[in-house]
């Protein structure tokens, strides 16, 4: 029989590579589970959804009654846990969903998996595992110096950063308290395919094709440490097999960027793959807007833990992951077009109330 894997959060961004690759390059029969929010679209996994090994369940993971359900009927041999609310910004205008998805719906699926864990046998429950996935965010924030290990404490600051590491403290609790082989993983900042238009760098490519201002936070000094999605897959699946479960590891690929760096390159790549008469230069539509509240300064992640013990490396630079990127955003407006329309314009979100005058 073919091992099942249920993928929480499969229709969104990193769930849905996880999920293209699982399809396209495992035996593993998959188990989208998703509530299909805004963020949640199925043309992201459009590509292999015709496989007899894909299956969809439009399923909250807060709703215990059909989470149970879930386990019945599949009974796979791993969860991986992507689905989440994951935008900072939606986080500070209206944080209850994150508390609800991320907080009680990683409790809600902790306990459905615990419960289908302890009713199977001793092969079974040895051979299980609950990868939990979660972000550098939980760490706080850095300051020039120095690198988040999987031994700094926790200090996260916006309600998306603290509703997720209540989620992980949850995680490690499920495996210290009873035994559920729970891994888990902190990620830095992702980009690639398929990643919904709020973020910074497809908010960047889409307002600069269109000559609107590219808005940058405050003065664009803050650093993230970017990593290409497809390599964040392939870190996932490495711990998920080769893992000990009990353990964290820290993912990231030693790629920080200033924010105002980042925007330069992708308008260097516009004007070279996207040349506009109109706007020969398109770094000349940068414009510092208001920053974000509690905007975290720094973030960096050191990886030497995933790279000594599972051998784990990024296959892309980031200068070759953000080319691909541009180009493949460039080439799937039609995409960006259908899965913003009628629920977001690239409008500034996160000021808290504030007015950004
Ligand atoms: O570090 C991992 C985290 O990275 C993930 O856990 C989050 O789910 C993910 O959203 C991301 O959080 P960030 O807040 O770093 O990502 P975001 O794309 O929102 O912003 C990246 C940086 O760019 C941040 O310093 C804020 C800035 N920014 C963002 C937007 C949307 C701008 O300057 N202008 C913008 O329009």
């Amino acid at each position: 029989m073919k091992q099942v894997i249920l993928v929480t959060g499969g229709a969104g961004f990193i769930g849905s590579a996880l999920v293209r690759r699982l399809i396209r390059r495992t035996g593993y029969t998959v188990v989208n589970v998703d509530k299909l929010t805004y963020a949640g679209n199925l043309s992201t996994v459009a590509p292999v959804a015709d496989d007899p090994r894909y299956h969809f369940e439009r399923v909250d993971i807060a709703d215990a009654k059909a989470v149970a359900r879930l386990f019945a009927t599949y009974r796979p041999c791993a969860v991986m846990h992507l689905a989440a609310e994951s935008h900072v910004d939606r986080s500070i205008d209206g944080p209850a969903a994150f508390i609800h998805t991320n907080i009680l719906g990683t409790y809600t699926l902790l306990e459905a998996a615990r419960h289908y864990w302890e009713g199977l046998d001793a092969a079974g429950r040895a051979a299980f595992r609950f990868l939990h996935v979660s972000t550098d965010e939980v760490y706080g924030m850095l300051g020039p110096e120095g690198y988040f290990t999987e031994e700094t404490p926790y200090r996260p600051s916006s309600p998306y950063s603290a509703s997720k590491a209540s989620s992980d403290h949850l995680a490690r609790a499920w495996h210290h308290t009873y035994g559920l082989p729970v891994l888990v993983t902190n990620c830095s900042n992702n980009y690639g395919p398929y990643q919904y238009p709020e973020k910074l760098i497809p908010v960047v490519i889409l307002n600069a094709i269109q000559r609107k201002p590219i808005p940058v936070y405050g003065r664009g000094e803050n650093v993230r440490d970017w990593l290409y999605v497809d390599d964040h897959v392939d870190a996932l699946l490495t711990v998920l097999e080769h893992g000990t479960p009990g353990e964290t590891y820290n993912v990231g690929g030693r790629s920080e960027r200033r924010n105002i760096d980042v925007v330069r390159a992708i308008c260097a790549l516009l004007d070279e793959l996207a040349p506009d008469p109109g706007v020969p230069r398109h770094e000349d539509l940068i414009t510092f807007v208001q920053d974000r509240p509690g905007h975290d300064f720094r973030y960096a992640i050191d990886p030497a833990k995933i790279e000594r013990e599972l051998g784990w490396r990024p296959a892309e630079t980031f200068e070759t992951g953000l080319r691909k990127t541009v180009q493949w955003y460039l080439d799937h407006l039609d995409w960006c077009r259908e899965v913003t329309d009628g629920k977001y314009d690239l409008r500034r979100l996160g000021l808290a109330g504030v007015t950004n005058d």
